[in-house]
């Protein structure tokens, strides 16, 4: 399986210059090497974490509705396709699909996910795309003309933007998606602290080892020297933000150096790894709206937790 590998802008200044700020920040999008990517496939199994086991119900749930919506013959595109489980629901359920085109940043996850795929889908076009979808990528065309482009956008992935790149991210999803094309996205939801904490800080700590193992890629292929022993994980709900806020935090003063850089921590300073952002349904039917969709149906699990959205091209 080949597949396109869009050029990366500088990843190593792009970390050094999140990690020049105050607080130190680094994108969660370099969790994803591939023990992050095997990491994020342990969080999804514990009992804490509803996100992964609630999308999943909705769309065993309303599979038959969502098909219907999206139609036959199309081209799927997946953002952030990780190990592509979802997806096998729709792709056991589509009509004629004309190709299915994962993109992830994750190029030997991509890879095996895209090899795996096409031996279970022989009459789908698989075309994994590695690239960072925040950046602008070109989507390959397939040898079986689509009726249209449905983008989809699962795990609330779309959470881990800041609300005005979330924004943004929509548009230039509306931009792909086309004039009569759709974006089936999984949206979570506020919900209580109680329920938001234990999600990011899991008893059996795998939520820990995969923060921390941003600092073991920094080490192996950023010439970092970072001691994962002098680090801990936390995550907090923020309310006024409506969003979980993981962090790396110092346990005492010390110094790293990556690259030709030195990075001095103080006691208790932290590095912020992710920002998860919730959304009220209301809010986010706002934003689809800005981005030039209209919302066609919302799907939702018993409790509110986490919601399934298709829009459509306004
Ligand atoms: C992949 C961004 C949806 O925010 O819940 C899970 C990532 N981080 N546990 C999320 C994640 C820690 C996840 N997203």
């Amino acid at each position: 399986m080949t597949e396109v590998t869009q050029p990366v802008a500088d990843e190593h200044e792009e970390i050094l210059d999140g990690l020049r700020g105050k607080p130190k920040q680094i994108s969660p999008k370099f969790f994803y090497d591939e023990r992050g990517s095997q990491l994020f496939d342990a969080i999804c199994e514990q009992p804490e974490y509803y996100p992964t086991r609630t999308e999943l119900g909705i769309m065993e749930d309303n599979l038959d509705e969502m098909a219907d919506l999206i139609g036959p013959d199309v081209s799927l595109i997946e953002y952030g396709s990780g190990s592509s489980t979802k997806t096998r629901l729709l792709l056991d359920r589509l009509e004629q699909q004309a190709a299915y085109v994962p993109v992830d940043i994750s190029r030997e996850h991509l890879v095996s996910t895209a090899e795996q795929l096409a031996a279970d889908y022989p009459g789908i076009e698989v075309l994994p795309v590695c690239a960072d979808f925040t950046q602008p990528f070109d989507v390959p065309v397939g040898s079986r003309a689509a009726a249209r482009n449905v983008l989809y956008f699962p795990g609330s992935t779309i959470g881990n933007f800041a609300k005005p790149a979330a924004l943004e991210l929509m548009k230039v999803m509306r931009e792909e998606a086309g004039e009569d094309g759709g974006l089936l996205i999984g949206v979570d939801l506020v919900k209580p602290k109680d329920i938001l904490e234990p999600a990011y800080n899991d008893a059996a700590g795998v939520t820990a080892d995969f923060n921390l193992n941003l600092l073991r890629r920094l080490n192996r292929e950023h010439e970092a020297d970072f001691e994962l022993d002098s680090f801990r994980h936390q995550a907090v709900y923020d309310e006024d933000q409506d969003r979980i806020e993981m962090r790396l935090i110092a346990l005492d003063q010390q110094t790293v150096s990556i690259g030709a850089e030195t990075l001095e921590f103080a006691k208790d300073e932290y590095i912020v790894t992710e920002h998860s952002h919730k959304y009220r349904l209301e809010q986010f039917a706002e934003f689809a709206s800005k981005a030039g969709f209209k919302v066609r149906e919302v799907w939702t699990d018993d409790e509110d937790l986490f919601s399934v959205q298709y829009l459509e091209a306004a």
